[in-house]
């Protein structure tokens, strides 16, 4: 059984499809052991709480040096032993020294079809603003490994949605989570716990059941 450390900042949405997703026994391979917050007041704390997950905050304004802020995120991961780390809406930037500890251990959310609407600047509904501003008419949702560029590691899966006449930011926004984010996040953390992602070449690929 793999324990999962489940990173996150916000509203923790992402978080409670994989609580859900754990109580219907859909990630049968691994637990989620820790939630950690890059904010004090995250409301996924809340749901961390709920569900029974220990829960811990680490502010990177606490550390004065990246490699301080490094050394202690990684000395909780260890202190949990932490199989695999789930970015779910985590606005903290992962520095490359923590990347390479995790190589391919780091699964990250990101709403759109990567490589649109991504890289640096490009979180949460400013995403949705930038896809709106450009008059796409598909979106989606990507999750994919982290590597060293920002939103640039290996895809494990995406989705596409349709963008509708109308939308706002919000409302876009909530139908990527609806109809992609909360069913690709689980997936992709239930097969990675499978075994059942492999990583060549800089591409992921699944392997069949
Ligand atoms: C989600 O839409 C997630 O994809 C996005 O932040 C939101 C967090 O919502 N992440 C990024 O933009 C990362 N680049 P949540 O806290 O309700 O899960």
């Amino acid at each position: 059984m793999l324990n999962i450390a489940v990173l996150v900042s916000g509203g923790g949405t992402n978080l409670q499809a994989l609580i859900d997703a754990q109580h219907r026994g859909e990630i049968s391979g691994g637990k989620i052991t820790l939630v950690l917050s890059g904010k004090a007041d995250a409301f996924a704390l809340h749901r961390a709480e709920k569900a029974g997950i220990p829960t811990e905050v680490l502010l990177r304004k606490s550390f004065s040096a990246q490699e301080e802020y490094d050394r202690s995120l990684l000395e909780i991961l260890s202190r949990y032993e932490i199989d695999l780390v789930v970015l779910a809406g985590f606005m903290t930037i992962i520095s490359n020294h923590v990347v390479r500890h995790y190589e391919n251990k780091i699964i990250n959310v990101h709403p759109a079809l990567i490589p649109s609407f991504c890289g640096e600047g490009f979180y949460g509904l400013k995403v949705h603003e930038a896809a709106l501003e450009k008059g796409v008419k598909v979106t989606g949702a990507t999750v994919h490994f982290v590597n060293e560029v920002c939103d640039g590691g290996p895809i494990i899966l995406q989705k596409a949605v349709e963008v509708l006449p109308g939308d706002t930011p919000e409302i876009l926004q909530r139908r990527v989570m609806e109809q992609a984010e909360w069913k690709l996040l689980p997936k992709a953390v239930s097969l990675f716990c499978e075994g059942r992602i492999k990583v060549a070449d800089g591409r992921a690929t699944i392997k069949e059941d």
